[in-house]
């Protein structure tokens, strides 16, 4: 499936393909005696790590910060196909044009299915895209960054991918059922997608000398930005002013802090990118004997408020052409309720007849 151009292809290169969505998927198979077991109330469920389904009770904190997050995921998949998208027309073969093409479909398949998750909690989606056209609704800080060459796919696809894959797969394991159920899917999908990007970085870094720095340029501008991905830090104001996860891991939405998945993800990368042969920016960058971790230099938070605050390189566009796209396909949402509707009709017709 991955060609034996690269590195082992039966060598894990993410969480995905180390077995962890299988151990997830395990660790959240329910079944209903142990749920009749148990008893059903929300705290019974959280207790015995048993999943929330839609018709469950639930606090309406738990329910909003189901949509706040789930929305937010879906938005950031969706506004995720741009930077990627303004490639098709230039990747430099048939093949890259048509892998490419595959993977911006699965996002906006991503998309649907995280909409369709929230709509479980009782909103609707025309709702949540009209929140995420007016600015009310966030989406992920790092599709705010400019896509400048061609390797910029392939360090998305590594490191933004792979930054996505860390943060996801233990969401393959959150309370919310309908949501752990729709990570299963977009996980295995994302392990592809990170594959791709690792191989365009290890085709650029040994072809020529402009094309290895490409790629070496490519890392330098994704790798801080990968790293906010992750949210803010777990101490200190954004944690204890506006900060979720002490709560979202009391409810099994999150199962780790953001700070331990941005170093899972630092041990996980750091022998990628050697392997490909580039550095990272970073001149901290060192493994720590004694805990057996990579140390990082410190993060400019900074850089994530302004972008968050709307003063990314491209957060003005990204809205613009998602508005565009709204408007333009409002023709097809249409068309698609006025068969929905006669096909309701007819069917009661049927039924009376
Ligand atoms: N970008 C934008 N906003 C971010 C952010 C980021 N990278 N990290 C944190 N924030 C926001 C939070 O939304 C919250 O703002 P709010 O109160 O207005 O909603 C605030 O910063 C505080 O952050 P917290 O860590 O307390 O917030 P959360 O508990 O929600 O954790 C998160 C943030 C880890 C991103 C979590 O929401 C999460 O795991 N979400 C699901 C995964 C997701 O949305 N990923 C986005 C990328 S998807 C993707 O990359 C697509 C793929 O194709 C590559």
């Amino acid at each position: 499936m991955y060609g034996n151009d690269f590195i082992d292809p039966d060598e894990p290169l993410n969480a995905a393909e180390f077995g962890d969505v299988d151990d997830a998927v395990a660790a959240a198979a329910t079944t209903a005696a142990q749920r009749a077991e148990g008893g059903s109330s929300f705290e019974a469920l959280l207790a015995a790590d048993q999943r929330i389904e839609p018709r469950d009770e639930m606090p309406e904190a738990y329910r909003k910060t189901l949509i706040r997050q789930i929305a937010q995921h879906a938005h950031s998949e969706i506004i995720g196909m741009q930077p990627e998208g303004n490639w098709i027309s230039r990747a430099p073969s048939l093949r890259r044009k048509a892998i490419l093409m595959a993977k911006v479909q699965d996002e906006a398949g991503h998309g649907l299915y995280l909409y369709a998750a929230a709509e479980t909690l009782g909103v609707d989606r025309a709702e949540l895209l009209d929140l995420l056209h007016s600015g009310k609704q966030k989406y992920s800080s790092i599709f705010n960054y400019p896509t400048l060459t061609w390797a910029d796919n392939g360090a998305i696809g590594w490191l933004v991918d792979g930054a996505a894959i860390m943060n996801q797969v233990p969401l393959c394991r959150c309370s919310y059922g309908p949501y752990a159920r729709a990570m299963i899917r977009v996980c295995k999908e994302e392990s592809f997608h990170q594959r791709q990007g690792f191989e365009i970085l290890w085709t650029l870094s040994r072809g020529t000398a402009a094309q290895k720095d490409m790629a070496q340029d490519a890392a330098n501008r994704w790798w801080w930005p990968a790293l906010m991905m992750f949210g803010p830090p777990d101490t200190g104001d954004a944690a204890t002013t506006g900060g979720h996860t002490a709560q979202s891991m009391a409810w099994g939405i999150k199962r780790f802090s953001n700070d331990d998945l941005r170093q899972k993800f630092v041990d996980m990368t750091v022998p990628q990118a050697a392997k490909l042969g580039l550095t990272l920016p970073d001149p901290d960058l060192r493994f720590n004997e004694e805990t057996g971790h990579w140390d990082f230099g410190a993060i400019d938070w900074s850089e994530l408020w302004r972008v968050l605050k709307g003063d990314g390189a491209c957060n003005a566009e990204r809205i613009e052409r998602r508005v565009g796209a709204h408007h333009e396909g409002a023709w097809v949402r249409e068309a698609a309720n006025a068969y929905a509707a006669r096909h309701d009709l007819g069917q009661q017709q049927e039924y009376v007849a």
